[in-house]
């Protein structure tokens, strides 16, 4: 028994939120260790719908939950996630929840920054979630942050916000923009001190106890391979590294206790935002996918871009992830396809080719080849064990699996935690 590591697969909202509800059953802790209140991963229990930005998803289930040093938190927004689920029955107290005291703090001022840069790019914008992520993360590598712990001392913290606002009101007055004034940020982090302190600790000592116990760890990762921004579609990618080394990074845990690497994949392809999308299918074949898989951003409400199943995209981030699995999901939302279309290779000035190219003068130019499958045309929707999926079905997973290189160990056949069907427990491995 030991850990899983779980990380999307395509371009995020691959179902993580389902599946790491579905696993976190059988683990002690869960934890966040990149990305911020840009994910919004769904959990639909008892026919409610629950949809988490921050919080990791074992907290429905009241599993120890820690949001790890490499997230950006929006302590306001926390709180808020963490009311909301008060009015649902879902008390989140200091004894589940904790935070790394070494996590960077969103601020309301990286909101302006994201919005005023989105408006400044025009049509070449990234498509970004509004939510500051970005500036939070360059602050952060710019060594200008300021950290949750940080929170306990006022003296340090008020020399902290001097040097973070130098900075930023210098580009700000250069744009023209509105500047930021260093009593409004002290107001603004008074809204809140008190209250996410609480929940802001060392997180080194919860995880050296885990590895002592042989308590089961689950990594939830946000957004997916393709968004990351080393390997990813750059410049249309967040600011984290998606990969599942980050949980290492982003936690303060050895890589070698990351355990089963589960990467969740899509049975078809989205995205939202800008940024190469090569399987998109802008007809009514897409507008049917996006109908039937009712895919429109969590956390936005943004219309997704869909498209068929690209095996090469997948390929490339299962190998860079080193997954030893995936979770197949949305199968069911191909049960009404005459005939279903696989994206195996590209097209390059005239050339094929096999890989996804890093640059994106050439990710924009690729022309997909399509291997074609006959539908199964029958319902999978709800299916709990392999002897209810089609033949033809069955094939399709096969093929899947043929393309990627990689078992499915799990897949979901819609989005209730009971609908899924375990190949191969990712605990037990
Ligand atoms: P995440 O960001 O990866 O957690 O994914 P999101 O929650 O943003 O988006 C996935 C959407 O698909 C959510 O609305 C889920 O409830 C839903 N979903 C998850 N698995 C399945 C499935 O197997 N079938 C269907 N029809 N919907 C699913
Ligand atoms: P989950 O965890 C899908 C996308 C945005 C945009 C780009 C950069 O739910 O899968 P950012 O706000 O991070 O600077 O935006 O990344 N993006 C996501 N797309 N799912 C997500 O998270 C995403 N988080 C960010 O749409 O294209
Ligand atoms: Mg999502």
């Amino acid at each position: 028994m030991g850990n899983v590591t779980v990380i999307g697969s395509q371009w995020g909202d691959e179902g993580k939120g389902k599946i790491v509800d579905w696993l976190s059953n059988q683990a002690d802790i869960v934890a966040r260790f990149q990305g911020g209140n840009n994910a919004g991963h769904t959990i639909v229990v008892n026919k409610k719908k629950i949809a988490l930005s921050l919080l990791p998803s074992g907290i429905i289930r009241q599993k120890k939950s820690v949001i790890g040093n490499g997230v950006v938190v929006n302590p306001q927004a926390l709180l808020d996630e963490i009311r909301s689920l008060k009015k649902v029955g879902i008390n989140v107290s200091n004894k589940d929840l904790v935070i790394s005291e070494n996590a960077s703090i969103i601020f309301s001022f990286h909101k302006n920054i994201d919005s005023i840069r989105e408006k400044l790019k025009g049509p070449n914008k990234i498509g970004t979630t509004g939510r500051g992520i970005g500036p939070a993360y360059e602050d952060k590598v710019g060594r200008r942050a300021i950290r949750l712990g940080d929170l306990r001392n006022k003296e340090n913290l008020k020399n902290k916000i001097k040097n973070i606002l130098a900075y930023h009101n210098t580009i700000l007055l250069g744009l023209g923009a509105k500047t930021i004034d260093e009593k409004e940020i002290m107001i603004e982090i008074e809204s809140y001190r008190l209250e996410i302190l609480k929940f802001v600790q060392r997180i080194n000592p919860i995880f050296f106890k885990a590895k002592l116990s042989g308590q089961k760890i689950l990594f939830e990762g946000a957004q997916g391979i393709l968004l990351d921004v080393d390997h990813g579609t750059y410049p249309f990618v967040t600011s984290s590294n998606t990969l599942p080394s980050s949980a290492s990074t982003g936690t303060g845990i050895s890589i070698k206790q990351l355990g089963f690497i589960l990467g969740i994949v899509k049975a078809y392809t989205t995205r939202v935002g800008s940024g190469p999308f090569p399987s998109e299918l802008k007809n009514n074949i897409g507008t049917k996918l996006g109908k039937i898989g009712n895919e429109f951003g969590t956390v936005t409400g943004r219309q997704r871009r869909c498209g068929w199943f690209d095996s090469i995209i997948v390929k490339h981030s299962l190998e860079i992830s080193g997954a030893d699995g995936i979770a197949l999901t949305k199968m069911d939302v191909l049960d009404n396809f005459e005939e279903i279309k696989i994206c195996v290779g590209y097209k390059l000035k005239g050339k094929k080719i096999d890989y996804f190219p890093n640059l994106d003068f050439e990710q924009n130019n690729l022309q997909p080849i399509y291997e074609k499958h006959k539908g199964w045309m029958e319902n999978t929707q709800g299916a709990k064990s392999w002897s209810e999926l089609p033949a033809l079905a069955i094939k399709y997973v096969r093929r899947v699996e043929e393309l990627i290189g990689v078992p499915v160990v799990m897949l979901s056949t819609s989005p209730k935690r009971e609908d899924t069907i375990v190949v191969k427990n990712p605990f037990i491995s």
